[in-house]
């Protein structure tokens, strides 16, 4: 089974509109990481942004280096398990099928040279981001990250900080989750991995949104809906855990074909509160989204229908799954 990326397969704000939210779910017998029919994309992403940003976007501290190794090997016997049909052992990696890639492996089943580059060749394997925080002094600490597609933040600024250190520029976060995160951290299990989303729009369909690279709006700019999935798992030989960050983009006029998710974004956006509002950029987009507010009406959704030639757009996992 295989995802098509061509439709919106999470619309996390229509079940949780609010930004500040816990949000996690039991993974349970969802797969761990998922596949689609664009993970070709993905990996070209990473290595276009390795080249051209460096250690802007890996960072990997010596002593992330077990859990590193650790993590490659579960990811590998993952991939390898769950998504059979996609990915394949070649050689000391693994070939990935629909992305026609290659991607080499180090961890215990595959030993290759250790360069510190574990986490970026796992990263290569799949279309998520993947970081690494372990427990330093009481407080959990990113020591690993293979970042190509941030949601408007740089890897050097959280690089070797604790939790609440990273979410410091989101405004009301540490009143409302910081100390649930920190209970959650120290009892997460390594049989109960979890999954949560976050959401936000964006002026353009780049997969990195860099703070500096912000494009100018006006009211003809077209939005895109952001969607991130986001994985927590313990390891449990090295005790770290492993923090996946998938993100989808997908053109806004597309929520047009699912029903009831343009009036909840509407509305999700208009309770956020203003400094959250500001935080997350939804002040300098307002006027470009103006013209999907005017165009939420019958008649703009039988066109739009139209210009897709009456091809629905998925509205859950079953109907965006291809054999
Ligand atoms: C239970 C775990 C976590 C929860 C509930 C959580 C929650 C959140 C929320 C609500 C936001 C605001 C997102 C938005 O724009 O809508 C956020 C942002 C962010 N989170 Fe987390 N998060 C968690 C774990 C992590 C971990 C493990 C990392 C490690 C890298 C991380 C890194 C970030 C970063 C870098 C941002 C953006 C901060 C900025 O703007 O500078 N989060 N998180």
């Amino acid at each position: 089974m295989i995802y098509d990326n061509a439709r919106p397969r999470y619309l996390p704000h229509m079940a949780n509109p609010e930004v500040l939210l816990m949000g996690l779910s039991p993974l349970r017998e969802t797969p761990w990481i998922e596949t689609d029919t664009d993970i070709g994309r993905y990996h070209r992403h990473k290595l276009a942004q390795r080249r051209e940003r460096g250690d802007a976007v890996y960072r990997a501290a010596a002593r992330s280096l077990p859990a590193q190794r650790e993590l490659s090997t579960l990811l590998r016997q993952h991939l390898l398990e769950a998504h059979s049909a996609h990915y394949e052992t070649r050689d000391r990696g693994l070939h990935c099928l629909p992305g026609d890639f290659y991607a080499e492996l180090s961890g215990a089943e595959s030993p290759c040279a250790e360069d510190g580059e574990t986490l970026w060749r796992t990263s290569l394997c799949v279309a998520d981001d993947l970081v690494i925080m372990q427990e330093e002094a009481g407080q959990y600490v990113l020591t690993a990250a293979s970042l190509c597609c941030p949601s408007h933040w740089y890897l050097a600024d959280k690089f070797e900080q604790p939790m609440r250190a990273i979410h410091d520029p989101i405004p009301g976060f540490h009143d409302a989750l910081s100390d649930r995160i920190e209970r959650f951290f120290s009892h997460l299990r390594a049989q109960h991995p979890v999954v949560r989303f976050n959401w936000s729009l964006q002026a353009d369909d780049a997969l990195a949104q860099l703070p500096h690279l912000e494009p100018e709006v006006d009211a003809d700019t077209p939005l895109f809906y952001r969607s991130e999935r986001q994985t927590l798992v313990r390891l449990p030989e090295s005790g770290a855990i492993a923090f996946t960050i998938r993100v989808c983009i997908h053109p806004l006029d597309m929520l047009h074909e699912v029903e009831g998710a343009l009036p909840a974004l509407f509305a999700a956006i208009e309770n956020t509160p203003p400094a959250l509002q500001h935080y997350k950029g939804f002040d300098e987009l307002a006027p470009a989204l103006q013209k999907y507010k005017e165009g939420y009406r019958e008649g703009y959704r039988e066109g739009y229908r139209e210009k897709q030639g009456e091809k629905p757009a998925c509205r859950d996992h079953q109907e965006n799954q291809q054999a």
